[in-house]
């Protein structure tokens, strides 16, 4: 864990040991639009600060996966909720092969692929404004969250499932950007996606996410906001991993 933070951790850790117990408690909230880097920089943060990351779009996503593949309608809130609390989905480290985005399993299938297709794309948002769901979701991601030592990256996590986290993240890069990024990782995964349908598709799901009655995607009150467009994801992560330092710093 020493050496994942490199040097500023070593400094903290001889200068100030409460602070490096505070440090491995905390609960970081990353919030943001699709496409805006969430996953890939969360992934990041908490590996150097050793923390549990919990991609809960993924775990959206899996629902969605579920709904598809058992054919329950996706206007149907109540057994699509059903279907995810009974079955086993879960979430692993990733690794190249996923271009180290987590590995996704339900019931052990591996859908790590299948819940990055278009098709689950534009499902999703339906799927994931069903209050019945997000109440079984948000009860899961709470559970996982409530020892700290946790980077939690979706739409409402700092406003709904850890509105107490310690660090709240904004992230955002505008819809083209976005869509490119999108293009990059769909074609690493042999799709052959065309950019204007993304753009469209990415505002799509902008406006569905950030209009649903439950739990919209909207910035917490305390976030800090990092728009991405010209930022490198170590810059990114960087950022993130100061501003946790500094605040175990506050809390000790
Ligand atoms: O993060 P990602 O783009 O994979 O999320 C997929 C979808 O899951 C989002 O567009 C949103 O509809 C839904 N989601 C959500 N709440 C979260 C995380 C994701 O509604 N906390």
């Amino acid at each position: 864990m020493l050496s994942q933070l490199g040097q500023v951790w070593v400094q903290m850790e001889t200068s100030n040991r409460t602070a490096s117990h505070a440090l491995k408690t905390l609960k970081v909230a990353i919030d943001g639009p699709a496409g805006a880097g969430k996953s890939t920089v969360a992934q990041l943060a908490a590996k150097r600060l050793g923390y549990l990351y919990i991609d809960t779009g993924a775990m959206y996503r899996a629902a969605t996966w579920l709904a598809v593949h058992r054919g329950i309608a996706i206007t149907d809130g109540q057994a699509i909720a059903d279907a995810a609390s009974k079955a086993n989905i879960r979430l692993e480290q990733g690794d190249e092969s996923t271009s180290n985005r987590v590995k996704v399993f339900v019931d052990d299938q591996d859908i790590t692929h299948g819940i990055r297709t278009n098709e689950i794309s534009d499902l999703v948002s339906p799927v994931s404004s069903h209050s019945p769901l997000r109440k079984v979701m948000v009860a899961q991601q709470k559970e996982l969250a409530k020892r700290g030592g946790v980077v939690l990256d979706g739409r409402d996590i700092g406003t709904v499932v850890m509105p107490d986290a310690n660090l709240k993240i904004y992230l955002t890069a505008s819809p083209e950007i976005r869509a490119k990024r999108r293009l990059k990782d769909l074609q690493a995964l042999g799709e052959s996606p065309v950019y204007e349908e993304l753009l469209m598709s990415i505002a799509d799901r902008d406006n569905r996410d950030s209009s649903r009655a439950d739990s919209p995607l909207k910035q917490a009150e305390d976030a800090v906001v990092i728009i991405t467009d010209n930022l490198t994801i170590d810059q990114v992560v960087d950022a993130i991993v100061k501003l946790c330092l500094a605040e175990a710093e506050e809390k000790r």
